[in-house]
Formats: C-alpha cells, structure tokens, sequence
C-alpha cells in the first residue's frame, strides 16, 4: 500500500499533485512518500510485536539521511555494508547498539570505525575476516560482537542477481561448516559471539524459503548450544518481495505469523533487515518527456530520465509500471521509453501501452524508492536528480540536485597539461 494515487485525473504525492513538484525541484525527480515509509516501518513493527525484535533498515536500498531518520525515529537500526553505510547511520541518528554490518570485503579501517562506535554486531562472512575482526579488537583492547552469516543453500526462487544464499554465492559460509567457524571463534579472545545470520536473496514473493532457511539454522543454533555456544540474536537477513506489477508478495504479518511460531521459543531477539518492502513503494521517479521518435514498427518515448538514475530495468530487466502524471484520453501508443544515454540499454521500460505524450508532459515510474537513488550514477556527465519527501500537504528537499559544478567536484588537471 502506498500513498501515490489520481486525483481529478493528476497523480499525487499523499496530499501533493507531481505536477506542482516537478514545477518546484524540476526533473527529473525522485518523490518519497513519508507516511508510506511509515506505514511500513509499523507493519513490521506491529508483526512482529510478539517477540523481542529489531527491525535494521537495510541502508543499501536507499541511504538518504531524511529517510534513514524516518526509520531510526520510529526504533528503527541499521543493516550496513560499509564505512561509508556507517557514517551515514550515524550522522542520521541511528543507535550503533541496533547496527549490525554485514559484507564480504570488509577493511582493517571500516572494522576499526564500527568497533570504536560500539555497533551491536558484525556479521562475518569468513574465518580470514574473523581473524581479522579479532586483530583489529585486540589491537583496540575491545571485545567485538559477532555473529557468522550462514548460508543454508535455500533457493528464495528471485533473479539470479539477487539471490544470495546458495551454495555458489560468494556470501556467509555454508551452514555445514558453521560449527567449525563458531568453534574457531569461540577460541578467539577478542571475539564475543553473540548472534548468527542469513541473508537468502531478494524480492522473494513466497514464505517458504524464510521458514525453510530458518528451520535450518535453528538446528545450527541447538547444535552450537550442545558445544556451549549459545546466540543472543536471530539475524534472518531482509529480502521480502514488493509489488511492482502483479506481484502478490507476502506481508510483514504473514511472515511473522510464519516465523513467530518457531521463535517464540528460542530466548533471542529476532533482526530483521528489509530494504525494498520499507522504500521501494514509498517513491517514484518522475521524468519529463523530451521528444518522441517513430522506429521501426514501434516509437521511442524520450525522456529526460535515465538508466544512470534508474538502473534496473537495465541491469535486472527489471519490470516498473511507467504511468502518465495527467491522466488523458489519446489515442494509446505501443512505445518503448527511453533515456538519452548512449546506449541501447538505456531504457525504463519497452513496449509499453501509454496514451501519447506530448512534449514536455510527464510520466512516473512507479515503485522506484528502493535501488533507485542508491544505484545512480553520472554516466554520460548527468548530475544526479533531487529527491523530495512528501508527508501530507508538505514537501521538503531532501538532497539538492547535482549541478554542473559537482560533476568535476575533486578532479584536477595536472600541471604538465
Ligand atoms: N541484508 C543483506 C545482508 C542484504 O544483502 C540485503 C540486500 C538486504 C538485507 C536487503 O534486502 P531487501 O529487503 O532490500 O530485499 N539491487 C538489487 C537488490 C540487491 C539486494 C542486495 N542485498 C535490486 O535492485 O533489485
């Protein structure tokens, strides 16, 4: 559910029409809705009320300041990835004791900066970073929280791309070998264990991979308190499905109602780490129509967005509805919308059915909040688009769009050119 809808034939942002938007921050442009971030955020909190729990946005998705602090005011953590993921926690105001940091490749200076803010824990993903993890520690007197991200070689049936935890995934260490990891750590002075973790995959429309993943790791856990082991916390990663077209994805409750059953008596707090199913339908990215073009057998939309600030349809061929700001009765078009990047992949969406547009009109691309922003670039020297968070009749810039000026922003020409 989201708060995007017609009025009078115009689209609106909760109590705002696009149209007065775009007039204001210009396009293109990415619109979040905060009473939607909100609604979603309580979904989850409300589902899985029952039981001690921490609900750790994971960053990645989007890592706006404004809707870092959306979450974080309601109790909200922190799943990070980096440094950088980190600092922006931080500085948004997240609890480091409801950060939990996850990633392959972590580094002796990003271990080093979530040791010294006393983050609630890191999720190792090999026995090199935990001798690693355990250096660092020693070096800085302190004790590091972790858990061992497992693998349970559950097929979560998404895109290839983002399916995370199989067998041939670079991610966690197979469940299998579990015990041995734990038991190396347990040996390590600098390392407290505190939790375990998973993390399947992404967009998965069912619950059973969730159930079946966590079926197997609480086996884990029994067997790591049969060796004197025992976990505080139950990472079980995000990856909840949202609806971009006729997806019917699980809610936070369904899963709860799933998973509380086998929680409830564990004694552990459950982390939870969604991303897309908290933002990915709380924004939309609004373009502007600059010319349209007849091909061959079918016509070009051109528009002034593009696959450097929306990637996935490109990257993931990934399907967002494309829906016209003013509703209008011309003739439909079958027509691919296109950016002005040059490359053929530069496209949002193909062969779609829109009314033709005219030029300058504008068209939304839905369900754009999750891995949208968070995945731009300034390929083809674009600066990056603004974003503005809506809640109610109010709207407010939450990041400036880019200018001319940053595009060179740190680069110099050195002095024998
Ligand atoms: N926790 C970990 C350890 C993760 O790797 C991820 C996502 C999440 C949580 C959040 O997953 P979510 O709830 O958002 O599904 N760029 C891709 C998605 C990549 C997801 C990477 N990891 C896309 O646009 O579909």
């Amino acid at each position: 559910m989201h708060y995007f809808g017609y009025k009078k034939g115009g689209l609106y942002a909760e109590e705002v029409p696009v149209g007065k938007l775009t007039e204001a921050y210009g396009t293109p442009l990415f619109i979040y809705s905060y009473r939607t971030l909100r609604r979603h955020f309580l979904a989850y909190d409300k589902a899985f009320g029952k039981i001690p729990h921490i609900i750790c946005y994971a960053l990645k998705a989007n890592p706006n300041s404004a809707i870092i602090r959306t979450f974080a005011s309601h109790g909200g953590g922190a799943d990070i990835v980096s440094g950088g993921e980190l600092y922006r926690a931080l500085k948004a105001g997240v609890d480091p004791r409801k950060i939990v940091y996850a990633g392959v490749g972590k580094t002796v200076e990003e271990i080093r900066f979530a040791l010294s803010k006393g983050i609630l824990m890191f999720n190792m993903e090999s026995d090199q970073e935990l001798i690693e993890i355990n250096r660092v520690a020693s070096l800085m007197k302190k004790k590091a929280p972790v858990a061992l991200r497992v693998n349970p070689d559950i097929d979560p049936k998404t895109h290839p791309y983002i399916s995370t935890g199989m067998k041939e995934h670079k991610f966690g260490v197979p469940i299998e070998d579990a015990l041995d990891f734990y038991m190396q750590a347990k040996k390590l002075k600098n390392l407290e264990i505190v939790g375990i973790h998973a993390h399947i995959g992404s967009q998965i429309t069912e619950v059973t991979p969730f159930v079946d993943a966590l079926n197997s790791i609480i086996l884990l856990i029994k067997g790591l308190g049969e060796n004197g082991i025992n976990v505080r916390y139950l990472d079980i990663g995000g990856g909840l499905g949202i609806r971009y077209v006729s997806e019917e994805p699980p809610m936070p409750s369904d899963l709860a109602s799933e998973l509380i059953p086998i929680l409830r008596d564990m004694s552990v707090t459950v982390i939870i780490e969604p991303g897309r199913s908290l933002v990915g339908n709380a924004g939309i990215f609004v373009t502007k129509v600059i010319y349209t073009k007849n091909g061959e057998g079918k016509e070009f939309i051109i528009v002034d967005g593009a696959m450097n600030d929306l990637i996935r349809p490109t990257l993931y061929g990934a399907f967002h509805n494309i829906i016209p700001v003013r509703k209008n009765r011309r003739k439909k078009i079958l027509a691919d919308i296109v950016g002005p990047i040059c490359e053929s992949g530069d496209f949002l969406g193909k062969a779609r059915n829109l009314p033709r547009p005219e030029r300058g009109e504008l068209l939304a691309v839905m369900s754009s909040g999750a891995y949208g922003f968070s995945m731009s670039s300034n390929y083809n020297s674009r600066p990056r688009a603004a974003e503005v968070l809506v809640n109610g009749e109010r709207h407010y810039l939450i990041k400036k769009r880019e200018n001319l000026n940053d595009l060179i922003r740190g680069e110099s020409i050195p002095g024998f050119l």
